[in-house]
């Protein structure tokens, strides 16, 4: 017997409170006597606190609407390493309490009242995307109006798993979604719905966002598909929140000090190669870089292979290429100047095309000796390197080879007087000039690649 008890007592006590509630009326409307004096009553509310553990729903099979807004007040920080954006959104429920209800004109003209939150029932709206623990600040309240609606406000800061592409940093946009759907309440218990549309979401927001940071909001889409988790239907409402990162701090840090060293890089090529300078200035373009690079480290996202990266490896790239092209015409100088290997005969036909004066490398032509300047067709003596070396010595003989016009045999006595350092020096140059303008070409094709790619 005792044990049937609690049942019993339960099962009375469900019985009174049903007959109470239709003892009640039909429209449980709320008794204002007294208002005028001693302000609200808590009693006239007590029926409705009573009821804040159930879902306000006379018939049940009728779904509770609730009406989402939001606005995103402050974009605090997007973490590329754990896929994380964190943001701060005042989120708005608004829903009907059937069992809420006043007549305002007895009420000394009473439309609407806040409520403190804890003493009503809220919907569980939770946004599927947020790996925080719900840090809702306590002691809030909600406006509740002479008609039941209610509308409850809470700040939140949403720390939400975002897919971030950093590809494209620092010109990279990111869609994040904050899907907002009831933790419990499948679609026949609650429906979700708005009575904003995205665009004054999107207004709002943007007149509000106060950090004027890093990330600047483009624009809020929404979507609302059911979600199905076994065999139960959700309701949500999915927002695509777009945001674009202001890119000026990287352009400014990385990109144009970056496009700095290597453009005096470039230039640096215009230093006589004759000098002793130019491989040790490279050299300490490329240690002033590296450095750059180690103090640049933090601004770089900490995971992923950005275009920024590909893009820092092909200047470092570039500038190593430049200090071996500057190392190899050193060494090809040092050659010349100390033992001078024969000329190979192709090397020495091209040689003669290239200083023509009107060909291809003027650089070289410029920089190199002027008795070079000729055409081949005037220089048949020069045509056996080997020969060339034997006939030094005896300029004569050239003269004697059967040559008319006495300036061209001015000009090949003067080609064959050249010594052969001077050929490998003026090689030297050529070569120089021939792997600056690769340099830049390469140079410039590959800028023009990255730059084509973040424009995308
Ligand atoms: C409202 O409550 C007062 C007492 O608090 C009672 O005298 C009055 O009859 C009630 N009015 C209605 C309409 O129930
Ligand atoms: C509850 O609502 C359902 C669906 O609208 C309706 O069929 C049913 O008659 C209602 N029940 C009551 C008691 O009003
Ligand atoms: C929700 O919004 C819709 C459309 O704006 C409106 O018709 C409806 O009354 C609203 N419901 C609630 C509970 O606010
Ligand atoms: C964001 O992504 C969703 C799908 O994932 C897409 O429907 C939406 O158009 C995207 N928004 C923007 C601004 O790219």
């Amino acid at each position: 017997m005792e044990r049937g008890w609690p049942a019993r007592g339960g099962f009375l006590l469900c019985l009174t409170v049903s007959l109470l509630l239709q003892g009640r009326g039909d429209t449980f409307t709320i008794n204002c006597s007294g208002f005028d004096q001693h302000g609200v009553d808590p009693t006239a509310f007590q029926g409705v606190f009573d009821r804040k553990a159930f879902r306000p729903a006379i018939n049940y099979s009728i779904p509770t609407h609730v009406n989402i807004s939001f606005t995103l007040s402050a974009i605090l920080e997007v973490d590329a390493h754990l896929q994380l954006l964190t943001s701060f959104l005042w989120m708005e429920l608004v829903w009907d309490n059937p069992f809420i209800h006043w007549n305002p004109e007895e009420c000394i003209g009473l439309n609407k009242l806040t409520i403190s939150a804890e003493n009503l029932w809220l919907p569980d709206i939770f946004i599927v995307e947020s790996m925080d623990e719900d840090e809702t600040p306590p002691g809030l309240t909600a406006y509740v109006n002479s008609d039941g609606r209610t509308k409850y406000e809470k700040p939140i800061r949403v720390t939400s798993i975002c897919n971030l592409d950093i590809f494209y940093f620092p010109f990279d946009q990111q869609n994040c979604t904050f899907t907002f759907s009831s933790f419990l309440y499948t679609v026949d218990n609650m429906l979700l719905g708005m009575d904003k549309e995205v665009w004054e979401i999107t207004d709002t927001s943007r007149n509000v966002i106060q950090t004027h940071g890093e990330w600047e909001l483009l624009g809020i889409n929404k979507a609302t598909p059911k979600m199905l988790v076994g065999s139960n239907l959700y309701d949500q409402i999915m927002f695509y929140v777009a945001i674009r990162r202001r890119p000026s701090l990287y352009v400014i840090n990385l990109l144009v000090p970056s496009g700095f060293l290597v453009a005096i890089d470039a230039l640096s090529f215009y230093l006589p190669a004759q000098s002793e300078n130019r491989a040790p200035f490279k050299m300490t373009l490329l240690l002033g870089y590296n450095v750059f690079l180690l103090m640049m480290n933090d601004l770089l996202p900490a995971s992923g292979t950005p275009l920024i990266s590909v893009y820092f490896a092909l200047c470092l790239s570039l500038m190593v290429v430049s200090l071996l092209e500057t190392v190899f015409i050193t060494y090809l100088l040092h050659l010349a100047t100390t033992q001078p290997p024969p000329v190979p005969q192709w090397l020495h036909s091209l040689l003669l095309h290239c200083t023509c004066p009107r060909k291809c490398c003027p650089t070289a032509a410029q920089k190199g000796n002027k008795g070079l300047a000729l055409a081949p067709s005037h220089l048949p003596g020069l045509k056996e390197p080997v020969e060339l070396v034997g006939k030094v010595p005896e300029p004569r003989e050239a003269e004697l080879n059967g040559h008319p016009d006495s300036t061209r045999a001015q000009q090949e006595h003067e080609a064959q007087e050249q010594p052969l350092a001077d050929l490998w020096v003026q090689f030297s140059h050529m070569m120089d000039a021939l792997l600056f303008r690769l340099y830049l070409l390469f140079l410039a094709s590959s800028l023009v690649t990255v730059i084509v790619l973040w424009n995308i």
